[in-house]
């Protein structure tokens, strides 16, 4: 199987990039901060908007979440019901890093992400994926832009999809995420040694996407499996 790595902050493209190469390469795109937000919407219909690590250990075993593709697009499946449409809004998007640092909740994921990838052709974006998850991808890029490039995105974002927020405060939030996500004790943000890094602040989605189709090719050919 042909697995390719995407890591990097939020707002920074990973998920339109995965698309592009995916359509590119005919391999599926697996977005793993869905997997998280699915189980932070899971944990906020308990009851708990705030959880301690105790509350999580409990609730988690009632979770049962499963990423299913139809007509190609990714679903988030929580205890047989469909929760995909839910999991945008700035509510979860800041519970789902919250979660994101427990290990027990980095173990689950861990596991339907690595199974995934054993038997899919895929492209697969999120934060550890170069680092933790698949450390032997056949690719492995590191996607980043400027703070107020990634804020005016999301914030344009939330705007068309009519989840009512202002520029400040997808800003702020940005800014906390990012810091937590690239500090927490396990598998932080971070870029590893062998990852390519493309800073897309000045590049259209399209320029990004043929940047690093191009890259990925010409490592491919030179590996002798493209
Ligand atoms: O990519 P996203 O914004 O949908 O991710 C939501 C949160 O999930 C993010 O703030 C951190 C967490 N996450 C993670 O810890 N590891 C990943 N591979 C993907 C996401």
């Amino acid at each position: 199987m042909i697995n390719i790595a995407i890591d990097g902050p939020t707002g920074s493209g990973k998920g339109a990039l995965a698309d592009g190469l995916a359509e590119k390469f005919n391999f599926i795109h697996l977005d793993t901060g869905a997997i998280f937000r699915g189980f932070a919407y899971g944990i906020l219909n308990s009851g708990y908007s705030d959880p301690t690590k105790e509350e999580i250990e409990k609730i988690l075993p009632s979770l049962n979440l499963k990423v299913k593709f139809e007509e190609g697009k990714q679903k988030i499946i929580l205890n047989n019901d469909d929760i995909t449409k839910w999991l945008r809004a700035e509510q979860i998007s800041k519970l789902s890093s919250k979660i994101s640092v427990y290990p027990i909740i980095r173990e689950k994921f861990l596991e339907i992400v690595q199974e995934f990838a054993s038997c899919n052709n895929c492209i697969i974006d999120g934060r550890d994926i170069t680092s933790v998850v698949l450390p032997n991808a056949d690719y492995k890029l590191f996607l980043m832009a400027s703070e107020e490039v990634r804020a005016k995105r999301r914030y344009e974002e939330n705007l068309s999809k009519n989840i009512s927020c202002t520029y400040e405060e997808v800003l702020a939030n940005l800014k906390e995420r990012d810091y937590r996500d690239s500090h927490r004790e396990i598998a932080p943000l971070k870029v590893v040694s062998d990852a390519t890094v493309v800073d897309n602040s000045e590049l259209s989605i399209k320029q990004t996407v043929d940047l690093c189709y191009n890259l990925i090719v010409e490592k491919l050919k030179n590996k002798g499996e493209k």
